[in-house]
Parts: structure tokens; sequence; C-alpha cells
């Protein structure tokens, strides 16, 4: 049996703020369980909703040295769908209404949680032969387990993979400050080690560390060996281009599938869309207070309000694209300027453009069930799990050509009648127009050919069959 350990910073469904809540949450259920004995560890955040945390066990606590310091470690464990997760408890660390904060207190947090996934190892008795760490916040696990706790007999030999999901976050601070939050050595602070441009990395620290490293998808791997969307990081990325591989992501079939979803008023599948699907948006128009009219083209944004979503394209368009017979559909929370923005194409075009600057997990099923097509025009994406939402739930996905986004959506060949959506390639807000004026094009004219690019859509197998099976086969190797 291989023993595989997931430690991460969110995951589903009991804490998510982005797809690696999404992906932790997943992939861990998708190994063979004959041959695969995979757990998953993460912090015990105070705002864990009280559901979860009534049903989670009390283990054991112990004191961990860390710095200077002696810290509380309380381990809590529960198994849900068949996978155990353990959860690292300490008040002081993970309290607060959100599971990130600001630097230098974040750095802080998850330097604590990252040694503390190594020390709780003996007391639970569980030696995986791989821990997989997962971004910025679990990239001190491979350092300390480099450092430490490579002392002790139970520690020798565990492998390490470090999966990138957004190279933009880091987790970077002065040498100063890390050097006496994290407790390690001067050894650590140099530049082919946790230094970055002066400061202390820790994403880097795991990259350097981990024995193998892995993204999202494969031209996001390719991507991020160039200084555009290397992140400062790109000649790291080369020197280790023989250990990093793409793994494209999957998204959970059992959860997002138009046919037995609780939360979209009227279910379909494959075959039924073409009268069943319509009565979605219907009722997405009545309940958002838009126009009630089923031929109405609708496009949905369910995301991250930030820069890398690239809605300074969509800003810069907005009331051109509104002058078109579309309606436009947002939920997403993050920066002021975009929330704001939304706010007044709401108030501009009230009966055309709903945006609903929350965070609510039925609603954007609701909105990748009722929309006809789906906009992510992202500056960069790792990989993107919205445009996997919406060909799931026959949305035709409008995409700008990089990372997941072009591993995953065909553009659509009017001629060869081939494709899944609509994509384009730089990062220009009239291109971004003018591909969404020729799928509106295709909606309103050539309607059977607009339902065969959902028929294709559907029929594609996003479940996470495929990647997991990539993801056994590196555990495989790297165990040997
Ligand atoms: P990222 O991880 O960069 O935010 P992904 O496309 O990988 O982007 O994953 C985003 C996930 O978060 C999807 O499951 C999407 O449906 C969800 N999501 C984003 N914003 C919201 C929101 N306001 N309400 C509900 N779900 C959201
Ligand atoms: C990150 C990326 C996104 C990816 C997700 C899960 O948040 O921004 O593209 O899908 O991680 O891997």
């Amino acid at each position: 049996m291989k023993k595989i350990l997931y430690a991460t910073s969110e995951a589903v469904p009991f804490i998510k703020t982005g797809g690696l809540a999404d992906v932790a949450g997943a992939l861990p259920k998708c190994f063979d369980k004959r041959y695969f004995d995979v757990r998953v560890v993460l912090p015990k955040y105070e705002c864990i909703a009280q559901k979860w945390k009534d049903q989670m066990k009390y283990i054991t606590n112990f004191y961990m040295e860390m710095g200077a310091q002696s810290c509380y470690v309380g381990i809590f464990y529960m198994e849900f769908q068949g996978i155990k997760f353990y959860f690292i408890d300490n008040e002081y660390y993970f309290s607060g209404p959100t599971p990130y904060s600001s630097a230098p207190w974040d750095l802080e947090k998850f330097a604590f949680f990252s040694r503390a996934v190594l020390s709780i190892l003996p007391v639970i008795g569980f030696r995986p032969d791989i821990i997989h760490c997962h971004d910025w916040q679990t990239g001190l696990v491979p350092v300390y387990l480099n450092d430490k706790f490579q002392g002790g007999e139970f520690f020798r030999g565990i492998k390490t993979i470090m999966t990138i999901h957004n190279l933009k976050f880091q987790g970077v601070w002065d040498v100063p400050t890390i050097k006496s939050i994290t407790g390690l050595s001067d050894y650590y602070f140099v530049p082919d080690k946790l230094e970055a441009y002066k400061d202390a990395n820790f994403l880097k620290g795991g990259l350097v560390f981990a024995d193998a490293i892995t993204t999202v998808s494969n031209t996001y791997a390719e991507e991020i060996k160039t200084p555009f969307y290397g992140e400062g990081l790109d000649g790291l990325m080369c020197a280790r281009a023989h250990d990093l591989r793409g793994i494209v992501n999957g998204i959970d079939y059992d959860i997002f599938n138009p046919e037995t979803d609780p939360d979209i008023p009227f279910n379909y599948n494959a075959t039924t869309f073409r009268k069943e699907k319509v009565k979605n948006k219907v009722a997405l128009q009545k309940e958002l207070g838009l126009e009630q009219d089923p031929k109405c083209m609708m496009i949905g944004i369910v995301s991250r309000l930030t820069d890398q979503k690239g809605f300074d394209l969509i800003a810069y368009v907005m009331d051109e694209l509104c002058q078109d017979n579309v309606q436009i559909v947002v939920l997403g929370t993050g920066e002021e300027r975009y929330e704001n923005m939304f706010r007044h194409f709401d108030w501009k075009y009230n009966n055309k453009v709903s945006a609903n600057i929350y965070y609510s997990e039925p609603m954007s099923h609701k909105i990748y069930a009722a929309c006809d097509a789906f906009l992510m025009p992202s500056l960069f994406e790792p990989c993107g799990l919205s445009q996997l939402m919406s060909l799931r739930y026959g949305t035709v996905p409008i995409v700008r050509e990089t990372g997941g986004l072009k591993d995953t959506v065909e553009p659509y060949n009017e001629y060869e009648c081939t494709g899944t959506g609509f994509s384009f390639r730089n990062y220009n807000a009239h291109e971004m127009l003018n591909v969404i004026r020729n799928a509106e094009r295709i909606y309103y004219d050539r309607k059977r050919e607009w339902n065969k690019i959902v028929d294709r859509g559907m029929a594609r197998d996003f479940s996470w069959n495929n990647s997991a099976a990539q993801y056994e086969e590196l555990y495989n190797w790297l165990i040997g």
C-alpha cells in the first residue's frame, strides 16, 4: 500500500476560497484504494462551518519547537467520503473570519502549519511515502523535511511533491523576520535555496527541495519557464524543467452534474439540454430581476475578482458589449475596483446586467446551468475550473488562450464543425469583443451549430479519471 499525505491550506467541503479547494477535496477520492492510502491534512480554521467542526474528533495535543517558541499543536480527525482528514488546531494562528489575511502574519501561520504537518506524523502513526504539497502555504514542508526531520529514522526517505496552483502567490517577506519565524538557519537563506531577490520565499524553498514539481496544466508548465508568466522564478523553473510536469485538473463529476444537481431548478443531461436548460435561464432571469426572455443570450462570470482573470478587458468594452442583445450575470468577490465596476454596469444597464458581489456555491451552480456562454478572458490561468464546470453544464466557454484554458477549450471551427468553445489569443479587449460577437452570431443565426458545440463540450471527459492516473504514475515513479 502506497501512502500519500496531501498538505493543503484548503479543501472542499471544509474550507474554500478558490480552485485549490476543489482540487484538494476531489482528487484524493480518485485513487485506487487497493494500492493507495491517501490522507489529507489542513488547518482547523475557526471559520470552518460549525457542522463540520462538530463532526471532528479530538485526537491529542503536544507542544512543538518553532524558532524560539514552543507552540501548541492539537490534532483533530474526521473521515469524509472514505478519506481520512486531519486538522491541525491552534487558535492563535487559525482564528479570524477567513483562512488568509496578510503578510507577514500569513507566513508565520503557514510556517507553523508546515512544521506541524511533519510533527504530527509520528504522533498519528502515519509515515507517508510521499507528502504532496500545494502552493506556497506548504512550501516549507520540503524544507523542514530536509532540515531537522531528516535526522530521525521515521522521516528518512519520505519524498515530496510541490504542486503549483498559482505561481503568482509565493509567500515572500524579509529574511530576518522569516529567519526568526521559521527557526531555519543561515544555510537556507541564500539564492539557491529560500532567498529570491534578497527576500525569503516559501514557495521557492518548496520548489528547490521537492523531489518533483507539478503544475495544473501542460501549457502553464511551459509558460512558467518564461519571464512573462514566471513571476521571477522562471530561471528556477527552467533549471528544474526535468522534474516539472503539467497534469491538468479535473472536476468532481458527482458535485458538478446537471442531471442530479440539487441547486438548480431544472435538471438536464446531454440529451435533454435543448429543452430543459433554457428553463434554468428563465428562472435565473426572474430571480435576478433581468428581463425574462428565453431567447436572449446570457453570458456568465463566476470568479474571484482579481486582475488575473482579465477584468480590465471586460471593463474596457463593457459599454460596447451592452449595446448587443445579451445579458451578463456576474458572481464574484475580490478587488474593490472590480466589484464597483460591475455594480456600476448593473446600475447603468439594469435589465441586462446582474452583479452579484458575494460568494455562494448554490448561486454558482445556477449560473453554470442557466447561461448560454461563460466568459473567462484570463491574463494567466494555471488551469481554471470554471470553464470545465461550464462545459459540463452545456455552457459554452469564451476564453483567452492561456494556461489550462488553452488546454481544455478547443476553439470552434465553423468550417470543420469542431470545437467546444471560443477563444482569442492576445490580451486585447477588442480581440475579446470580436470573439464574443462571433459567438453571438452563431448563437442567434446558427442555433443548430451552437447546440452541436454544446454537444461536443458536454461529451468531453473532465472528470478526474485521466489526471488521477497521471498522478498515480508519478507517485509510483517516485516511490520506485
Ligand atoms: P481560481 O482558483 O483561480 O479562483 P478556478 O477556476 O480554478 O479559479 O476555481 C474557482 C472556483 O471557485 C470555482 O469552483 C468557482 O465556481 C468558484 N467561485 C469563484 N468565485 C465564486 C463565488 N463568488 N461564489 C461561488 N463560487 C465561486
Ligand atoms: C489556482 C489557479 C486556477 C486553478 C486552481 C486549482 O487558484 O488560479 O487556475 O484551476 O488553482 O488548481
